[in-house]
């Protein structure tokens, strides 16, 4: 097998709206709020890997360390010669571990941040060279494609860091039963899951002391700056988030400390002093509640994998 990666640029006939759209229409409403998407340019993925390193994000470890440890009973689960797919792949580090397990024949990454996927499936094309690789670069939350040749080949699609968290558990369930019906029979979805926990702990977590979660959220102003040539005194929001326990998640805002407008083309927005800007929600679940979330959108729950401290999950999800 060659090492090159084979690219498919999905983004490039997109019609849906773009950052410029999303960012008009999204500081018109009010509350005013943001896709949680637009986080990842090439500096916020960056930023988002250093999140992942940083000693009060549990997340990123535990699920790498309930990976490593189920790796076996996975590729059992799962069986050889499968097409593993990889949802929002960036740095591509936790499927180092299932790839030695599975032995999947095909690799698929798909990511919105394109020169970060690029390097990612190249890297592993590298490491692996018995590995067909290829790469999507597409927004996989507007539509969901797998190039074609899937077609009787057992699929596995990989979605791992609770990156199912932005969506609402009715956004969750629509985007599932969706990606079931793209699947082919007998796939599966591998899909890490954030649990619910001591408020505490999952503060501490969108609050890393060294600010990289922080510098992460506003990188969202530094974006509208650097793109969209939009004006605004980044030093004038500051990063809040918090718990929010009705709705099960953590949401980050970005508030304004002063009376400000920021302007992008002709539209001006006006901030009062506290005025948020809500940029993400991360919806928490407990094992249950998601294998019943996995269920009315039609799958199988298969099997569940936590660590022995409770903070995170991983599902086999099967669509037969
Ligand atoms: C990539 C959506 C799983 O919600 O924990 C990390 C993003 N935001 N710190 C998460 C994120 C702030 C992350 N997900």
């Amino acid at each position: 097998m060659s090492t090159a990666v084979r690219f498919h640029d999905q983004h490039a006939d997109e019609t849906g709206p773009s950052f410029r759209d999303d960012v008009i229409a999204g500081l018109a409403r009010f509350p005013k709020a943001l896709s949680p998407k637009y986080f990842y340019d090439e500096r916020g993925s960056l930023l988002f890997e250093s999140i992942c390193h940083q000693p009060e994000y549990y997340l990123t470890r535990t699920e790498e360390g309930i990976l490593a440890e189920a790796a076996e009973e996975i590729a059992a689960l799962v069986g050889p010669e499968s097409l593993l797919v990889e949802l929002g792949s960036g740095a591509s580090h936790k499927v180092r571990l299932l790839l030695e397990a599975m032995r999947p024949s095909r690799y698929l990454g798909v990511d919105i941040s394109r020169d970060f996927l690029l390097r990612s499936t190249r890297r592993l094309a590298a490491d692996y060279p018995w590995l067909e690789v290829h790469a999507a670069w597409a927004d996989f939350s507007e539509r969901l494609r797998l190039p074609p040749g899937v077609e009787g080949r057992r699929v596995v699609a990989f979605f791992p860091g609770s990156s199912i968290g932005n969506f609402s558990p009715a956004e969750a369930e629509a985007f599932l039963a969706r990606l079931r019906r793209a699947l082919p029979p007998a796939s599966g979805v591998l899909i890490g899951v954030d649990l619910i926990k001591d408020h505490d702990i999952l503060e501490a977590a969108y609050n890393d002391a060294a600010g990289v979660t922080a510098a992460f959220n506003l990188n969202l102003l530094e974006r509208m700056r650097r793109e969209l040539g939009a004006s605004v005194e980044v030093d004038g929001f500051r990063h809040l988030s918090f718990f929010n326990e009705a709705a099960s998640r953590i949401e980050m805002h970005l508030v304004s400390e002063c009376r400000q407008t920021l302007v992008v083309d002709q539209h001006r927005f006006a901030f009062a002093p506290g005025e948020a800007l809500h940029t993400e929600n991360s919806c928490k679940y407990s094992r249950e509640g998601f294998q019943a979330l996995a269920r009315r959108a039609g799958y199988r729950p298969d099997a569940v994998w936590s660590d022995a401290e409770g903070l995170f999950s991983v599902h086999y999800l099967s669509n037969d």
